[in-house]
C-alpha cells in the first residue's frame, strides 16, 4: 500500500531501477548521505560500538541498496550472510531469498529517522532506545464498572475440578531421519543434508525419538498425544498455541507447510474431541510473514487453519479465521468463551509490520478483542484468551502490547486466564492495573506460557491445568515431560509429571482456590526474596535440562520480565549485534529459539563486521547514479 506504482512495477518485476521513484522515496538528507561514499563514514561511525545514530546511517545505506531492487538487496545480504559464516551457505541462500523482499520493501519505504527506523534498529541491530508508545486509546464498547474493594474475580465454585491440556510449538519435522547426524551446522539437524550425514555414515546418529539439536519426529509427536490421553483422558479440551511447522526456515513452501499443518491437526483430531488452535509464526511461508491486513500472501494459511479447525469451532469462527487468523467461540460444555488471537501481527520479526507509518491496530484485532470481551461480559461468560506469542515477551511490539494490555485491564473481571507459547520455555507473565505499583492488589491477569514439545530448548513437554468447572479459574498448572536423558527414551519415551505449580509455589494455598493473578504476583515476591527459589524456576524453564547461571542483575531482570505482562515493562534491553552470533556447535539449541531469522542475523552482522558494511556500500556506490 505504501509502494508507489512506479516502484511497484520496478521492484515487483525485479527490473532495473528507474530514477523517479528513488528520488520520491529518499529524503534530501538521506540522498545527501548516500551522495558521500558511505563505507568509511559508516564504519567510522559504528566501529567503536554501534550507536542509534550510527544505526540510522546504516539504514540509509540499506535503503540505498533496497532502492536498487529486491534482487540487489537479496543478493548482497546473501553475500553478507555467507561472509560472516554464521550459518551454512544454503541456509543463507534460501532464507534470505524468502525473507529479503519483504524487508527490502519495508526499508525502501522507511523514513530515516522515524519511529519505524528506530524499531528496525532495535529489533535487527540491538540499538536505539525504544520509542515511547504511540498514544492510542482502544475503543471500548462500554466502560468498566467500578467494583467496591477492587477485584471481582468470582468465588470458587467448590465443584469437582475439570482438566484442560495445553501444548505448544510442536514443530514436527517430517523429514527427521533416525540415524542421520544430530550434530550439524544448520538451525536444526537430524536430516541427511549431506552424504556424511546419512544414516550408517554419521558419527553422531540421531535416535528415533528426538534430539535436542532437532525438531520433533512424528514418533515423539504421537507419543505426546498418547500420553495426554493416558494422563488426562477426561480433559474437557485441548489448547494448541501454534508453531506446527519445523525450523527449516530456508526451505519452507506453501505445499510443505500445508502438508505439515494438515498432518498435525489431523493427528490431533484423531486423538482429541476438541482442540482450540492458534496461528503460530512458523505456519506462514515465508516464515513470520503475516501482512497486517488480509492481503493475498497469507490467505492460504488462514484458509488452511480455518479448514483444519472448523469441525471444532464451527462455521462462524472458521469464517473469522479465514479472514484474519483469529476467532472467538463459546465452549459448548460450559460458560466460557475462547478467543484465539493472531499474535503474528504484533510480532517484531513479522517484517510486513515495519511500515512507513506503523499500523496501530493491525487488522483491527485489538478493537475486535474488546468487542468480543464486552459481549462475554454482558452474557456473564468467563473468557480464555489464547495466542501464540505472549504479549509480555521481548518479541512483542511495545505499542500493540500496550493496547492489548488496555483491553486486559478493562475486561480483567471476565478474563479467567490467558495461554501462550512461542518461547519454548516454561514461563508466565503477570499483567497489572499499575505497572508503577506492582502488588498483589494491582495484579489483574496471568499469561500462562507453555513449554514446547520440540526439544531444542529442554525436554519435550505439555501442560495439564486443573480448572474450576464454573469459573474456569486455574487451580493448578502441571508440566509433564519426557526426560530425554532416560536411557529408554529412544525406545519408549516415558512421560512424567515434572512439577505442579500449586505443589511448588503454593503448598499452603487453600485447595480449590484459584492460582489468581495475586497468587502469581506473590510467587514473584518469593523469587525476589529467595535467589534459590528463582534459580529453581530458571531451571524449570528448560524442564531441568539447563541450569542458567544468574547473578543479581540477571535475577532482577527475570523478575521484571515475569511482571512484564506489558512488553514495555519487561526490562528487556537489546544489545548490539545480539542476533548475530558466530556459529558455535557447543551452544547449539541454547539460543533464541522462537524465531530463527537468518536475515536478521545478516543485518545484525553489519554492526560488527567491517567487510559486511563494505559489501553493502560497494553495491550502492556502484549504482549511485540510479539513486541520486
Ligand atoms: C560435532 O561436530 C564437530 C565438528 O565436526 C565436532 O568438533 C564436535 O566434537 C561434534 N560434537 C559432538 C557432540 O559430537
Ligand atoms: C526442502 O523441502 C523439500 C520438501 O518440500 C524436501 O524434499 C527437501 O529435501 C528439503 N531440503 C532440505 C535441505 O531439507
Ligand atoms: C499475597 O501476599 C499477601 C502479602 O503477604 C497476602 O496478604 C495475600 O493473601 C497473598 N495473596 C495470595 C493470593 O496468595
Amino acid at each position: 500500500m505504501h509502494l508507489t506504482r512506479v516502484a511497484a512495477l520496478a521492484f515487483g518485476l525485479g527490473r532495473a531501477f528507474a530514477t523517479a521513484p528513488a528520488s520520491q522515496l529518499l529524503s534530501r538528507d538521506e540522498a545527501e548521505l548516500l551522495g558521500r561514499g558511505l563505507a568509511e563514514d559508516v564504519w567510522d561511525e559504528i566501529k567503536d560500538g554501534l550507536s542509534c545514530a550510527g544505526c540510522e546511517t546504516l539504514v540509509v545505506l540499506l535503503k540505498g541498496l533496497a532502492l536498487l531492487g529486491d534482487n540487489a538487496f537479496v543478493d548482497v545480504l546473501q553475500s553478507v550472510c555467507k561472509l560472516t559464516n554464521s550459518v551454512d551457505e544454503d541456509v543463507c541462500q534460501g532464507a534470505i531469498e524468502l525473507e529479503g523482499p519483504i524487508i527490502a520493501d519495508a526499508i525502501r519505504n522507511m523514513k530515516v529517522p522515524s519511529q519505524t527506523s528506530k524499531l528496525f534498529c532495535i529489533n535487527f541491530l540491538g540499538v536505539c532506545p525504544y520509542p515511547k508508545v504511540t498514544p492510542y486509546q482502544v475503543p471500548f464498547p462500554t466502560e468498566k464498572k467500578a467494583i467496591e474493594g477492587g477485584s471481582s474475580r468470582p468465588a470458587a465454585s467448590g465443584k469437582d475440578p475439570i482438566r484442560i491440556v495445553h501444548y505448544s510449538d510442536v514443530h514436527v519435522d517430517h523429514l527427521y531421519t533416525p540415524g542421520s547426524t544430530a550434530n550439524c551446522t544448520k538451525p536444526i539437524c537430524c536430516r541427511p543434508y549431506t552424504e556424511d550425514d546419512e544414516p550408517g555414515v554419521s558419527t553422531s546418529p540421531a535416535g528415533p525419538n528426538g534430539d535436542h539439536n532437532c525438531d520433533t519426529p512424528v514418533s515423539l509427536e504421537e507419543s505426546m498425544y498418547a500420553a495426554i490421553n493416558e494422563v488426562a483422558p477426561d480433559a474437557a479440551f485441548v489448547i494448541c498455541t501454534g508453531d506446527i511447522v519445523d525450523h527449516t526456515v530456508w526451505n519452507t513452501s506453501v505445499e510443505y507447510n500445508t502438508f505439515s499443518i494438515t498432518d498435525a491437526y489431523s493427528r490431533m483430531a484423531a486423538s482429541f474431541p476438541l482442540v482450540y488452535g492458534t496461528a503460530g509464526n512458523h505456519e506462514a511461508h515465508p516464515t513470520n510473514a503475516f501482512p497486517p491486513t488480509a492481503e493475498a500472501p497469507t490467505s492460504w494459511v488462514y484458509n488452511l487453519l480455518s479448514t483444519s479447525w472448523s469441525h471444532w469451532i464451527g462455521d462462524a469462527a472458521a469464517s473469522s479465521t479465514s479472514s484474519r487468523g483469529s476467532y472467538s467461540v463459546k465452549y459448548p460444555g460450559g460458560n466460557l468463551r475462547v478467543i484465539s488471537m493472531n499474535t503474528n501481527t504484533f510480532y517484531v520479526q513479522n517484517y510486513y509490520l515495519y511500515r512507513r507509518v506503523m499500523t496501530l491496530d493491525p487488522d483491527g484485532q485489538i478493537a475486535w478483542l474488546a468487542s468480543e470481551l464486552d459481549a462475554a461480559e454482558k452474557a456473564g461468560e468467563r473468557a480464555y484468551i489464547i495466542g501464540h506469542m505472549p504479549p509480555g515477551d521481548n518479541d512483542a511490539f511495545h505499542d500493540q502490547s500496550n493496547y492489548f494490555d488496555q483491553v486486559v485491564n478493562r475486561y480483567s473481571d471476565t478474563i479467567a486466564a490467558m495461554f501462550f507459547g512461542h518461547t519454548h520455555l516454561d514461563e508466565f507473565h503477570v499483567s497489572y492495573s499499575s505497572y508503577d505499583a506492582q502488588t498483589a492488589d494491582t495484579a489483574v491477569a496471568v499469561q500462562y506460557v507453555a513449554p514446547s514439545l520440540t526439544p531444542t530448548s529442554g525436554h519435550p513437554s505439555f501442560r495439564v491445568y486443573v480448572v474450576d468447572p464454573e469459573t474456569f479459574a486455574i487451580l493448578d498448572a502441571e508440566t509433564w515431560i519426557a526426560d530425554m536423558a532416560d536411557p529408554n527414551f529412544q525406545t519408549t519415551p516415558t512421560w512424567t509429571k515434572f512439577y505442579s505449580a500449586r505443589e511448588v509455589y503454593g503448598p499452603d494455598h487453600p485447595a480449590g482456590e484459584e492460582l489468581s493473578p495475586a497468587f502469581w504476583h506473590n510467587v514473584t515476591e518469593a523469587f525476589a526474596s529467595s535467589p534459590d527459589l528463582l534459580d529453581a524456576y530458571l531451571s524449570r524453564k528448560s524442564r531441568g535440562w539447563e541450569d542458567i547461571a544468574c547473578d543479581d542483575a540477571c535475577r532482577e531482570q527475570e523478575i521484571c520480565k515475569l511482571r512484564g505482562g506489558r512488553a514495555e515493562d519487561n526490562c528487556y534491553e537489546p544489545k548490539p549485534g545480539i542476533h548475530f552470533k558466530k556459529r558455535s556447535l557447543e551452544s547449539r539449541g541454547h539460543g533464541d529459539d522462537c524465531g530463527v531469522s537468518v536475515l536478521r542475523g545478516a543485518v545484525g552482522s553489519l554492526a560488527v563486521e567491517k567487510k559486511a558494511v563494505e559489501l553493502v556500500s560497494a553495491r550502492v556506490e556502484e549504482n549511485k547514479r540510479l539513486l541520486i
